[in-house]
């Protein structure tokens, strides 16, 4: 199946997003010409903007913050994933009236540790920062590796008691606020809360952190994340940003859409240079 068409992202803010970079990129590796653009939409006209751009022959759609709620109440058909999440980042165009939906966000993470970083997500304690929408999109995919012990620890925390409750049939998962983390260091720390772009970091105890603990930001942006630089200034000799995954998510929806996953270690390489 080749890949031409019209691709969009819709999302709001969007205009600083690096995804119609990321799909320029896979496009040259096959030859494709796609046309990917970002499209900014207000909440209230998300629904007509995407059935507009779907009856106009729009290929498929990615969704970013804050529609991928909505957009899973949108498509006809919901994968199990994508369900799970209650979220969809990619819609795969059926027919100009049938739309599927997809959440790759979950996958993507997972790729981006476990192929491109060599963590070991089987069997390890695994601590989850934050209970919104970001940690919902990647707990399934998450548990799917079978950690030991999923804790999600987050500001509120009743909303990290809902969810854990919530995803509590996939596996061995508890939930508290920071101050009550066990302090002992974790295998591996996901930051999936919104407090690093105000440039802020949860309150953990201290020794929750060691020199092997692997410390992934699902945020990114140039240079390190405040969350890196606090994970730094505890020992951690693995801190990483959320790079990885964004292109990760982009190669899954890349092969839904078009049939073929991009390779993604050059892509990351070029984000990395620029
Ligand atoms: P998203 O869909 O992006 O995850 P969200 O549902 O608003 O957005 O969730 C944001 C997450 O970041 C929540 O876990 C939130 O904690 P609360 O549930 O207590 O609100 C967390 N968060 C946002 N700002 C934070 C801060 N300054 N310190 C710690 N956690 C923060």
């Amino acid at each position: 199946m080749p890949g031409p068409g019209r691709f969009v992202l819709f999302g709001h803010p969007v205009s600083h997003s690096w995804s119609p970079f990321i799909h320029g990129m896979f496009a040259r590796q096959f030859d494709h010409v796609v046309d990917y653009k970002v499209q900014d939409v207000p909440p209230d006209g998300f629904r007509h903007a995407v059935i507009n751009f779907f009856v106009a022959g729009g290929g498929g759609a990615n969704v970013t913050l804050p529609h991928k709620p909505e957009a899973a109440e949108i498509v006809n058909d919901l994968s199990a994933r994508a369900e799970r999440a209650r979220a969809v980042n990619t819609i795969v165009r059926r027919s100009a009236t049938e739309l599927y939906g997809e959440n790759t966000d979950g996958v993507g993470l997972v790729t981006d540790l476990t192929r491109n970083l060599g963590v070991t997500v089987g069997g390890s304690r695994l601590l989850i920062l934050g209970a919104g929408g970001a940690t919902r999109g990647v707990l399934a995919p998450l548990l799917e590796q079978e950690p030991r012990e999923v804790r999600i620890a987050n500001r509120t925390p009743e909303r990290a008691r809902q969810l854990a409750e919530e995803f509590a049939d996939l596996g061995e998962i508890s939930a508290s606020g920071f101050a009550a983390v066990e302090n002992k260091p974790w295998d591996v720390v996901i930051n999936a809360t919104a407090a690093s772009l105000a440039g802020e970091v949860p309150e953990l105890p201290p020794r929750t952190i060691a020199n092997e603990t692997v410390c992934y930001d699902m945020a990114y942006g140039r240079g390190d994340t405040a969350f890196m630089r606090w994970a730094a200034e505890r020992g951690s000799q693995r801190a990483y940003k959320g790079w990885g995954m964004l292109v990760e998510q982009a190669a899954e929806s890349y092969l839904l859409w078009h049939g073929v996953r991009p390779e993604t270690q050059s892509v990351m390489g070029a984000l990395d240079r620029l």
